[in-house]
C-alpha cells in the first residue's frame, strides 16, 4: 500500500497547460489520476470530491483559475481580467461551505488586479501560475505547522495514545501532511513507532465514507495502528476510555470559533464533551472566517438524496420516493471546543480575542473597480 503522503493531491502538469488531480472518490481500491483544463472538468472534479479536503479544493482552485486565465486568447488586459472574473465565479459555485476556495480564487484575483497594470497579458499569466504554485508550496508548510503544534499535545498525553478522527483532513485533503492528521505524521517523523505509540479511531463518515476510504487508508499506509468505526460508534468507543484526544479538520470557522465541518463533527463533539475528551479543531488560518461572526451564517452545502440511499451500495437500500437529508457539513459550536490549532499557534476561547492576537484579518475581497 502506497504512502498517501507520497501522492500528490493536486499539481500542474510539466506542460504548464492541465490540472492533474488524484480521483478521490476510487481510493482506496485505485490509484488513478486524472489530467484536465476544461472549466466544467474542474468545476465537476471539485462538485464529486474527486478533489477535496478545503485546503486541497484551494490548490485546485489556484490551479485551475490560472489553467483557465491562460486559455484566454486576448493582449486586452481589461478583457482578460473580465473573463478572469467569470472563471473566479463559476469555479467558486462548485462547492460553498469551505472558504479555502473562495479564499483562493480570491487571491488569485487581487494579484491581478494589483499586478495588471504595466503587465502585458502574456507576463501575467505567467505571474498567476507563480501565485497558484505558491498557494501549493505554503499549504504544505501551513500543514507542517499545524501538525507540529497538534504533535506537542500528543507528547503531553504520552506514546499509546488514542486519537479520534472524523471524515478526512489527512494528507489527501491537503497539498501534504493534512490538518488534523498532521500531528500523527509529525509524530512517525519524531520515532513514536505506528503500532505501539499511536493509535488512531477513523469515523467512517456516512454518507460519502471519507473516514473508511481515505483515512483509514492513509493511516494504515503509513504504519498507524488503524481502526474503522461506524459514526454511531464513537460515543462507545469514548466511553471506553480508549481516546485521550480529538482532532477533526474543518472548512470554516466563524470569528466566535463556531467552525463548520463534515456533517456529523458536531455530535463527536458533543460526545467528546460529556466525556471529558479534549477536541481540537486543526486549520490553516486562511480556513478562518473573520467576516463571520458566528456559525449560524455559514452556508451549509446540500447535497444529492443518492448519496444517501444508493451511493457506496450494491443495490440501493432505502425506499423509493422517501424523503432524504443530505446536508455536507454542520456548525459545532465555540463552547465544545478545547482549542483551534493553527500554523500560527493555539488558539482558545474566547476564540476572537485569540485570532485577533495571532494576526487574523477579515480578508479583503477583490473586485473589479473600473
Ligand atoms: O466534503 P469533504 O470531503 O470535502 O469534507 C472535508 C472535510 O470536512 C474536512 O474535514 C475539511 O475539509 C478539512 S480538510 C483538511
Amino acid at each position: 500500500m502506497e504512502n498517501a503522503l507520497n501522492l500528490d493531491t493536486v499539481l500542474l502538469a510539466e506542460n504548464k497547460k492541465d490540472l492533474i488531480i488524484l480521483d478521490q472518490t476510487l481510493l482506496p481500491n485505485e490509484c488513478k489520476y486524472l489530467t484536465m483544463n476544461r472549466a466544467e472538468d474542474i468545476w465537476e472534479a471539485i462538485y464529486s470530491l474527486r478533489v477535496r479536503g478545503a485546503p486541497a479544493i484551494g490548490v485546485a482552485g489556484g490551479y485551475g483559475y490560472y489553467v483557465l486565465a491562460d486559455q484566454v486568447e486576448t493582449e486586452d488586459m481589461d478583457t482578460f481580467v473580465a473573463e478572469c472574473t467569470k472563471i473566479m465565479e463559476y469555479l467558486n459555485s462548485s462547492r460553498p461551505t469551505a472558504v479555502n476556495l473562495s479564499w483562493a480564487l480570491n487571491r488569485m484575483h487581487g494579484v491581478l488586479l494589483a499586478e495588471k497594470d504595466g503587465k502585458t497579458v502574456a507576463e501575467m499569466k505567467v505571474r498567476l501560475m507563480q501565485e497558484a504554485d505558491a498557494i501549493r508550496e505554503e499549504d504544505i508548510q501551513i500543514s507542517r505547522n499545524i501538525g507540529a503544534y497538534g504533535f506537542e499535545l500528543l507528547e503531553k498525553l504520552g506514546k499509546g495514545v488514542g486519537v479520534m478522527t472524523h471524515c478526512n483532513a489527512g494528507t489527501l485533503a491537503t497539498a501534504k501532511y493534512g490538518t488534523a492528521l498532521a500531528p500523527i505524521y509529525i509524530a512517525l517523523e519524531n520515532g513514536w513507532d505506528g503500532k505501539q505509540d499511536l493509535h488512531v479511531y477513523c469515523d467512517e463518515t456516512r454518507p460519502l465514507l471519507q473516514g473508511a476510504r481515505l483515512s483509514a487508508y492513509e493511516m494504515q499506509a503509513a504504519g498507524v495502528d488503524t481502526y474503522v468505526q461506524c459514526d454511531n460508534m464513537a460515543s462507545y468507543t469514548m466511553k471506553s476510555g480508549k481516546i485521550g484526544i480529538i482532532f477533526v479538520g474543518c472548512d470554516r470557522v466563524a470569528a466566535n470559533g463556531d467552525f463548520a465541518n463534515k456533517i456529523g463533527t458536531s455530535g463527536v463533539a458533543i460526545i467528546a464533551k460529556h466525556y471529558g475528551i479534549p477536541f481540537y479543531v486543526c486549520a490553516p488560518s486562511s480556513t478562518i472566517d473573520m467576516t463571520m461572526e458566528s456559525g449560524d451564517e455559514i452556508r451549509i452545502e446540500q447535497r444529492k438524496p443518492e448519496e444517501v440511499t444508493e451511493m457506496w451500495y450494491a443495490q440501493r437500500m432505502a425506499p423509493e420516493g422517501v424523503g432524504v437529508v443530505n446536508p455536507a457539513f454542520d456548525v459545532t459550536d465555540h463552547s465544545l471546543v478545547t482549542g483551534i490549532i493553527t500554523e500560527k499557534g493555539i488558539a482558545t476561547a474566547p476564540f476572537k480575542e485569540s485570532f485577533e492576537r495571532m494576526g487574523i484579518k477579515p480578508v479583503e475581497k477583490f473586485v473589479d473597480k473600473k
